[in-house]
């Protein structure tokens, strides 16, 4: 299911949405999980869409879901929508396929970011539009982080000032994001990890508290309370 790239911006943003979410209890793929009567993916892609420097949505379904994803993202904004694969690296590199060689930054963004607000979309594709290579937004670790042992003993406490929790979109040069999935045998949980292993500099900017990923069913009802907060960058409703 294919929708062809507008001439508006640079950009295309992968969305894996293929998972099936079992940390938030029995029910539908996470992505299809409501929010405020909307599925998760719909409040996703509408903020993506809104973004100006978007040109091109991927959305990466679960298979059986396919042709009901397109038809339910149709009314939001144009989408191309692919069948997604057993883990997130084969969901984002099966959409990562379809997207055309002349959009030259690629942002890979996981659906259960739902809420991740247009204005961190831009400035993720700004700074690789000024030159990174790849780009993630990062916030600061507010917990005290102690490494474990199997027994759950305490092996050490972390120093948490050189530690960043690491959020999506994700933001890439597409060639270098191609490069880094070909060169990937092994599982990563970002895509900035695979560039990482190809020895290339990410780089970090500041994340968005809206941005966080809905995981457990606390994540759900925390971004039902967050829908009531503006994002300063949207266009007038
Ligand atoms: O499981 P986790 O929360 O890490 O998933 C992050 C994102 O990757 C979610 O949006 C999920 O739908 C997606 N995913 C996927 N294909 C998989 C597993 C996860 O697209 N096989």
């Amino acid at each position: 299911m294919t929708a062809q790239p507008s001439a508006r911006g640079d950009v295309a943003v992968v969305v894996p949405a293929a998972g099936a979410g079992v940390r938030l209890g029995p029910g539908a793929p996470k992505a299809l999980r409501l929010l405020d009567g909307e599925p998760l993916l719909v409040h996703a892609v509408r903020r993506i869409a809104a973004s100006p420097s978007v040109a091109m949505i991927v959305v990466a379904a679960p298979p059986a879901d396919v042709d009901a994803v397109h038809t339910l993202l149709s009314a939001v904004a144009p989408v191309t929508v692919v069948a997604g694969g057993a883990e997130r690296q084969e969901s984002v590199a099966a959409a990562l396929a379809v997207v055309p060689p002349e959009l030259g930054i690629v942002l890979v963004h996981d659906a259960a970011r739902c809420l991740a607000p247009v204005s961190l979309f831009e400035r993720v594709a700004a700074t690789v539009r000024s030159g990174a290579d790849a780009v993630i937004p990062v916030l600061p670790v507010v917990d005290t982080i102690k490494e474990v042992d199997a027994d759950e003993t305490v092996r050490g406490t972390v120093d948490r000032s050189v530690l960043r929790a690491v959020q999506t979109p994700q933001g890439f040069r597409a060639p270098v994001l191609r490069a880094a999935h070909a060169a990937a045998a092994d599982a990563h949980t970002d895509d900035a990890g695979a560039v990482e292993k190809l020895g290339l500099p990410v780089h970090c900017v500041p994340g968005s508290d809206l941005a966080l990923k809905i995981t457990r069913p606390i994540d759900l009802a925390l971004a039902t309370h967050l829908l009531t907060i503006p994002d300063p960058a949207a266009p007038p409703a």
